[in-house]
């Protein structure tokens, strides 16, 4: 069995699609709306500091558990440790993938009604633009349709499998992503006055700083890596043996940041640049929220010639990111479940789909619902999910197996105080920050 699983074909495609995963609303909805929060630059630097301590050593230590299992995120844990409670922490990533689907795929389908609007130039008609977005959030119907649209999009792909599905589409979508997240960011950066929204952006603004920005920025971290829940583990089970783990762990994350920094880059300027009322500017970004991608940003990119290219680009940008993040996040219970109840990849397909759209459904009916699967999700399920996996790899993972994923059975070579950093990274780092950060957040 294990030898005719299924692997991505070629290592672009490896990259393109943990890069996926990874690069998605969270870059773009939510890290700026954070980032503004956290006091700009100290939120930054916070996040970076998560990033390097824990980021990539828990993504390195899902791809080892992927690949030296191959096997779904729950059967590599039992795998793995077999008669061992371990399976559990597989079981609890599955589960909050899909939580995260069940809220992060109505906002997905915010993004098509707004690219719908955009390409037939009825947003340009909209003058209110926050009366707008809240009809949108007071028609729940209206909401789930759109989420249900989305959810079956990424059905067809998770359908079609990893090579032609996963793999492919993603190949495409992200080289597009780039394309026109560059556009974007040279079109804001061009605006006169878009200075001043980069300094918001990155001078640290101390006044703006609260308690619960380690917090904040952790639960980012883990949420915009895809990290915790052993999303990388299942894309890790597709990965062929010549992969280079560390640096594809290394480069996902680069392009990851890349992303999260470069929306910032249009939304700040262009919050900036073209705001009427510069005096509440700051407010509205700090207080945004959500609504600054559907709200703010929209209002803005209206005063700006040919706007409806530039809307049409952005929420193209928007949706084919989040398109990229649900194939990975469905893909990981579709797969649990086809190889633990023994199911075809179809019918697995179809029984995820339904409790997806279950959940999505609820979601777009109750803003609760919504924001107790967001918040538990990326700031307590995915670091308690990551505390474990660092654990798992740092203590119990048989360290044979840790060093003869990371050089390829030898073939690479890396020094050995490269791995024993990153074992000690696994072991006392990880583990110490994230309970201080959790400790921390409770009590401060
Ligand atoms: N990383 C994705 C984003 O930033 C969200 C995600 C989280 C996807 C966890 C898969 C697993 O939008």
């Amino acid at each position: 069995m294990a030898d005719k699983r299924v692997t991505f074909a070629s290592k672009i495609g490896v990259v393109a699609a943990a890069a996926g995963s990874a690069v998605g609303l969270g870059n773009i909805w939510r890290f700026p709306s954070q980032a503004a929060d956290g006091g700009g630059a100290i939120f930054i630097f916070v996040y970076i500091a998560c990033i390097l301590f824990f980021g990539i050593p828990v993504m390195m230590s899902e791809f080892i558990i992927g690949r030296s299992a191959k096997a779904n995120t729950a059967g590599a844990f039992h795998k793995l440790a077999p008669g061992t409670p371990w399976k559990w922490v597989g079981r609890l990533g599955v589960l909050t993938g899909f939580l995260i689907m069940g809220f992060y795929i109505v906002v997905a389908g915010w993004t098509l009604v707004y690219l719908g609007q955009s390409i037939s130039g009825h947003l340009l008609s909209v003058d209110n633009f926050s009366a707008h977005f809240n009809n949108l959030l007071a028609n729940p119907l209206k909401q789930s349709l759109w989420m249900i649209v989305f959810t079956l999009l990424t059905a067809y792909f998770i359908l079609s499998g990893v090579r032609k599905g996963i793999e492919k589409s993603t190949k495409i979508f992200m080289p597009v992503l780039f394309l026109f997240l560059i556009i974007l960011a040279i079109r804001a950066i061009l605006l006169p006055g878009a200075g001043a929204g980069l300094d918001f952006l990155f001078k640290p603004n101390f006044e703006n700083v609260k308690s619960t920005v380690f917090l904040d920025a952790m639960g980012q971290a883990f949420f915009s890596l895809s990290v915790g829940m052993g999303c990388l583990i299942t894309y890790g089970s597709y990965f062929n043996k010549n992969i280079n783990l560390a640096k594809t762990a290394v480069q996902v994350t680069f392009l990851d940041t890349l992303v999260a920094i470069i929306s910032g880059m249009i939304i700040f300027p262009a919050a900036f640049a073209l705001t009427s009322n510069p005096s509440t500017i700051v407010d509205e970004l700090v207080t945004g929220g959500p609504g600054l991608l559907f709200i703010t940003l929209p209002e803005l990119l209206n005063q700006m010639a040919g706007s409806m290219i530039w809307s049409t680009m952005f929420f193209s940008l928007l949706a084919l990111a989040a398109l990229t993040s649900t194939i990975s996040l469905m893909e990981v219970v579709t797969i649990y479940i086809s190889e633990e109840y023994r199911m075809s990849r179809k019918k697995s397909t179809l029984l995820v789909t339904s409790g997806v759209i279950i959940l999505g459904v609820i979601s777009s009916y109750s803003t609760g619902f919504f924001n107790i699967l967001d918040v538990s999700t990326a700031k307590y399920m995915l670091p308690a999910g990551g505390l474990f996996i660092s654990i798992f790899v740092g203590w119990y993972l048989n360290k044979q197996i840790v060093a003869a994923e990371l050089t390829n059975e030898g073939e690479l070579k890396f020094g050995i105080g490269f791995l024993k950093m990153y074992i000690f990274l696994l072991r006392y780092v990880a583990p110490i920050a994230i309970l201080s950060i959790f400790v921390y957040g409770i009590i401060g």
